[in-house]
Formats: C-alpha cells, sequence, structure tokens
C-alpha cells in the first residue's frame, strides 16, 4: 500500500493504471475510520482492480462553531485497517495541496436545492464544501466508481447531482449503513458522545425506524407524525434538529406519486449531533 500526499505524484500513477487498464474504486473519507468505512472499502474491493482511499479532514465543510479542530486525526490506526484490506493507495493531502490558493479565494462547487434543505439549512456552507472537496478529488483520482455511505443521505444525494449535472464520468454507489448492535449507525461523531450519551443514542434510530413503520402501515398525515416524532426525540433526552419525511431522490416534500421515501433525523446529544435515516419503499 502507498501513502501518497502530494497531487502529483498519485496522477503519475493514475496515468500508469489508465494505460494498464485498471479499474479504479474510490472511497473518500476524512479518517477516523470504523467498520462502516471499512464496509465502503471492502465493496470498493468487489469492484475495483485498483483501491485508492483518501484521508482528508476538509475544512471547507465545517461551518465556524462546528468541530473541525477536534475532529480526530488516526493516520497511523487507519492506515493499518487499510493495509489489512488490501487498499493499494491511501491519498492524504494536506489543506495546503488542496487549497493551494486558500480558503476564501476558493472556486466552488454548489449543487443549489438539495443543497440547502434538511441538514443544509441547519449547516448553512456545508455541501457546498462537501460537493468542492469531492468534485476535487474526482479530478484527482479520477475515478471509475466511487463508494458513499447511505447514513449521510443527503450528502450522497448531493453528490449523485453533482455527477449528474457536471456530467462527471464515474458511478456512485451507496452503501447501507452499518450499525452497532443496538442499532445506533457508525459515525466518528460516536466518539464523543458520554457513557450515558451512547445509551440513549440509539433511540434515534428506534424512532426513525418507528416513524417508517406508521408510514409503511398507511399513515400519510406527514406533518402529524412529524411533530409527534420530534416531541418524542426530545422526550428521549434529544434536542432534535429536525425529523423530515421526503421523496428519496430530490428530498423534496413527497407528492402522491412518489413511492420512494426517506425518513430523516438529526438531534443533538449534548454536543454532538447525531443524524440518521430509513428509506421506505410504498406499494402502489
Ligand atoms: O462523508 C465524509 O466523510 C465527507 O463528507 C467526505 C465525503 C469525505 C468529503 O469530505
Amino acid at each position: 500500500m502507498q501513502l501518497i500526499s502530494n497531487i502529483a505524484s498519485l496522477r503519475e500513477l493514475r496515468r500508469a493504471w489508465q494505460i494498464e487498464g485498471q479499474v479504479i474504486a474510490f472511497v473518500p473519507t476524512m479518517g477516523n475510520l470504523h467498520e462502516g468505512h471499512l464496509n465502503l472499502v471492502r465493496e470498493a474491493k468487489k469492484r475495483g482492480t485498483k483501491v485508492v482511499v483518501s484521508i482528508f479532514v476538509n475544512p471547507l465543510q465545517f461551518g465556524e462553531n462546528e468541530d473541525l479542530d477536534a475532529y480526530p486525526r488516526t493516520l497511523e490506526q487507519d492506515s493499518k485497517h487499510l493495509e489489512a484490506l488490501g487498499v493499494d493507495v491511501v491519498f492524504t493531502p494536506t489543506v495546503a495541496e488542496m487549497y493551494p490558493r486558500g480558503l476564501e479565494q476558493q472556486t466552488f462547487v454548489e449543487v443549489p436545492g438539495i443543497s440547502y434543505m434538511i441538514c443544509g439549512a441547519s449547516r448553512p456552507g456545508h455541501f457546498r464544501g462537501v460537493a468542492t472537496i469531492v468534485c476535487k478529488l474526482f479530478n484527482m483520482v479520477q475515478p471509475n466508481i466511487a463508494f458513499f455511505g447511505q447514513k449521510d443521505f443527503q450528502q450522497l444525494q448531493v453528490i449523485r447531482a453533482m455527477v449528474k449535472d457536471l456530467s462527471m464520468n464515474l458511478e456512485i454507489v451507496g452503501v447501507p449503513t452499518m450499525r452497532a448492535e443496538d442499532q445506533l449507525a457508525l459515525s466518528s461523531r460516536n466518539g464523543y458522545l458520554t457513557q450515558e450519551e451512547r445509551a440513549t443514542a440509539p433511540a434515534l434510530f428506534a424512532n426513525l425506524r418507528d416513524l417508517a413503520d406508521k408510514i409503511e402501515l398507511g399513515r400519510r398525515d406527514f406533518s402529524v407524525l412529524i411533530a409527534e416524532h420530534r416531541q418524542l426525540l426530545a422526550d428521549a433526552g434529544f434536542k432534535p434538529d429536525y425529523i423530515e419525511i421526503r421523496a428519496a431522490e430530490t428530498l423534496l416534500h413527497p407528492g402522491h406519486e412518489d413511492q420512494h421515501l426517506v425518513v430523516l433525523g438529526a438531534a443533538y446529544l449534548g454536543k454532538t449531533r447525531l443524524i440518521d435515516n430509513i428509506q421506505v419503499f410504498l406499494n402502489k
């Protein structure tokens, strides 16, 4: 496994792989890898002849009062996991390599509409930061296939929209969320939870599961359901950010014709913001 931190070396290797006709599978990450990330890598190994994983804590996607400085950086441990899985390249650029003209001057990619709602409303500029870095990474790695977790469902749909809008020549694969035994979605931010908060955290998934079940059983009074489930989250000890029921592809409020929905939730436990979602497939 090669650790590469500059774009020129990555490009050189990519050129050689192009000549060899390799299929490049790519997993972008911010490091502090858990089983959810490793599962993305396993999926990438199934589809690509070469696997590249990037580790870059992207300052452009963090808000002013967010956890950029506290975000765990665990490169040594991450590299061991990736080596064991047979990853070919770990790309670990510096901030200066990625943003040579500085963050203020950086050209950005913005996917309008879908970036502004739900998590985007709570975290202004977040999806602009995500789309920009993912676009840049795609330009550097030039993958044939890229893998993203469904846990960040809105991020996945923003990236799909960007790829479509900008006619990017690659396939985006969404990989189902990995969960702890008590169903808490795996996330690097779970490490911030106190013991007590960790015990409460699975109630977010349980809340969304219950909501999804009600929709599957025929309830269509979505605003009533959302209000009820927001209150239930608060009763369980969370500070709710949102509960939403949306059309899965567009993330718009669903109409009668929408058969593929997603219920999404975000809530704070102490200072930690947790998100989760469940897709719902309705029968005609
Ligand atoms: O999901 C993440 O870890 C990040 O948002 C990503 C896609 C690596 C971009 O920085």
